[in-house]
């Protein structure tokens, strides 16, 4: 018995959408993107087939890290918005079957924020305990900062008290400590807070950095002993108030490690996670033109030690750096040299400033088989926003920035983007080959053969095959290195899909054991079908960088084809 719909756990086929307001639309034109004009897109995003938007930060920040920097967690930043704004957007989503979800900062503060003006006033102000002091000179840590090219410490000095803070980011970004009961109350109630205005959840930012003891004092460190209770008790919080917000966790670690933040088989700490192995594996693959790297990620996933109600994100692009920290250095190499062999193109020695249709010089046969992929992988697609019309960077713009330039609407020299003039922007337009004037919305919605209408197809087909979502998977056993055939099977309902990381043709031998005899495998995305042979054989062609969705159809099978 079936006691579960597709609509119950319905971040387990959504498609999300990460979007940054200020970079968005420009209602009012004064050269910031504003919830306003988001709101006036939500139509653009349904029909793209989005259902989840996911918002960067939005809340007030002295803008140090383009809002991952927050001095109010219950704010919205005035150039944005108001609270008011931000509830017509979440109910014009809502009203078009779209859940929002907004990024939630649990590691650090702003430096600007209240709590650490007040914490680093004396050592026994009320809110020192918020952040993690030392009060004896720390050892060198140059090897444990996150941007390796602005700090050389995760402590900083500070000078009025003559102790040092904990800060994982940038010096300006002080770490909470989140043993202390009264910052997790506090987290508590900011969730509450935006899940009370409607929102249905949050992508949780930097979670192994604060689940971890570094700093406490040996009284918390006993108080504290198990780090995940933590995770646990935030997902009890959240679900006691929300009974299907999800928490979307940002956890780069290798996939052995990722089974405890998942909460292992119980499934009561994160409820999705990022695949960020799979994400570097993919680009891996991409550059030999050989499927076996992304293969064997993917049978690497621990889906036997954590529960089925948890899920994996997808994404080929994020709105960081393109990280490929987890491949070794020869791997990573090979990716620069293939994607991004420029300095200017590199970032932090270990990732990519471009954005996926640069490093693929644009090929749109390339582009379409990778965009068919993201959405064929067992999983949870996320876009980040331009992925759909095929965007490119701007790698003057520093470091993360150069993927985070105005969404292109139409092919003006402002990219429909806002009326201001160019020098009050939030960020300037892309120029170039890939500016708006060759890469935008309006043109790509009448072209039949944009990358626009191709993920709207994908995305469409997705949520049709809940099977992908929401599957059991299989790596199918054949010849061509080139090709990753993969198999999703949920219920009654089964799907093979073929992706092939070449640009020769070929044509790819399976062997369908569990299957009978006859049964016909339909394509999706275009007219055709073929047959199992008595040995339950079928020989599948494919194009230079081709891709095939084909579902396996019984006897009286009767979803459409
Ligand atoms: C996460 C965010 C990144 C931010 C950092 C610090 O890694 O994705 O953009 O800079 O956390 O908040």
């Amino acid at each position: 018995m079936r006691i579960t719909d597709t609509s119950d756990l319905w971040w387990k086929n959504a498609v999300i959408y990460c979007l940054d307001v200020e970079t968005f639309f420009d209602s009012d034109g004064d050269g910031v993107g504003d919830f306003a004009g988001l709101a006036q897109r939500v139509d653009y995003l349904s029909e793209l087939g989005v259902t989840c938007l996911w918002l960067m930060p939005f809340y007030p920040t002295p803008g140090k890290d383009d809002g991952y920097d927050v001095s109010d967690f219950y704010g919205v930043d005035p150039r944005l918005g108001t609270h008011g704004e931000v509830v017509e957007l979440v109910r014009t989503a809502k009203d078009r079957g779209l859940r929002v979800i907004v990024d939630l900062l649990v590691n650090h503060t702003s430096d600007q924020h209240p709590w650490f003006k007040e914490a680093r006033k004396s050592k026994d102000n009320p809110y020192r305990d918020y952040y993690v002091w030392r009060s004896d000179p720390p050892p060198d840590t140059s090897d444990q900062v996150v941007f390796p090219d602005q700090e050389d410490s995760i402590w900083e000095k500070d000078e009025k008290t003559g102790e040092w803070y904990l800060h994982h980011f940038y010096k300006h970004q002080p770490d909470l400590n989140i043993a202390n009961r009264k910052v997790q109350d506090a987290i508590a109630k900011v969730m509450g807070f935006w899940l009370q205005l409607g929102i249905d959840g949050f992508r949780v930012d930097a979670v192994p950095f604060f689940l971890n003891d570094l700093g406490m004092s040996e009284r918390e460190k006993h108080d504290f002993s198990e780090p995940h209770e933590y995770l646990r008790a935030l997902r009890q919080f959240l679900q006691r108030r929300s009974g299907d917000a999800i928490l979307l966790g940002e956890v780069n670690v290798p996939f052995e490690d990722q089974v405890a933040f998942f909460g292992g088989t119980n499934g009561d700490e994160l409820t999705m996670m990022f695949d960020f192995v799979g994400m570097q594996a993919i680009y891996l693959s991409m550059a030999r033109a050989d499927a076996r790297p992304l293969a064997e990620a993917l049978r690497q996933r621990p889906l036997d030690r954590i529960s089925p109600d948890s899920q994996y994100a997808n994404f080929l692009r994020n709105h960081d750096e393109l990280t490929l920290d987890k491949l070794s250095e020869d791997e990573r190499q090979e990716v620069f040299a293939a994607f991004g062999p420029e300095p200017e193109m590199q970032l932090f020695g270990r990732g990519l400033k471009r954005r996926l249709p640069t490093m693929l010089e644009g090929d749109p046969r390339r582009l379409k088989m990778a965009y068919s992929l993201l959405f064929a992988l067992p999983g949870t697609p996320v876009l980040f926003y331009g992925e759909e019309i095929g965007m490119g960077e701007n790698l003057e713009l520093p470091g993360r920035m150069a993927v985070r330039t105005p969404m292109q609407w139409t092919a003006e020299p402002d990219a429909g983007f806002s009326t201001a003039p160019a020098r009050k922007l939030v960020a300037p337009i892309v120029t170039g080959g890939f500016g708006p004037e060759h890469v935008n919305v309006a043109s790509a919605r009448h072209d039949p053969d944009s990358l626009l209408r191709h993920i709207t197809l994908m995305a469409q087909r997705y949520r049709e095959c809940p099977e992908l979502g929401w599957g059991d998977f299989r790596v199918l056993e054949q010849p061509v290195t080139a090709v990753l055939a993969h198999r999703c099977t949920w219920d009654e309902a089964s799907m093979v899909l073929l992706h092939n990381l070449d640009p020769e043709s070929v044509v790819v031998p399976l062997t369908l054991d569990d299957d009978e005899e006859g049964t016909l495998l339909v394509d999706l995305l275009q007219e055709g079908e073929c047959r199992l042979d008595e040995r339950r054989r079928v020989e599948l062609a494919l194009d230079g960088y081709g891709y095939r969705w084909l579902r396996v159809q019984r006897p009286g099978d009767r979803r459409l084809p």
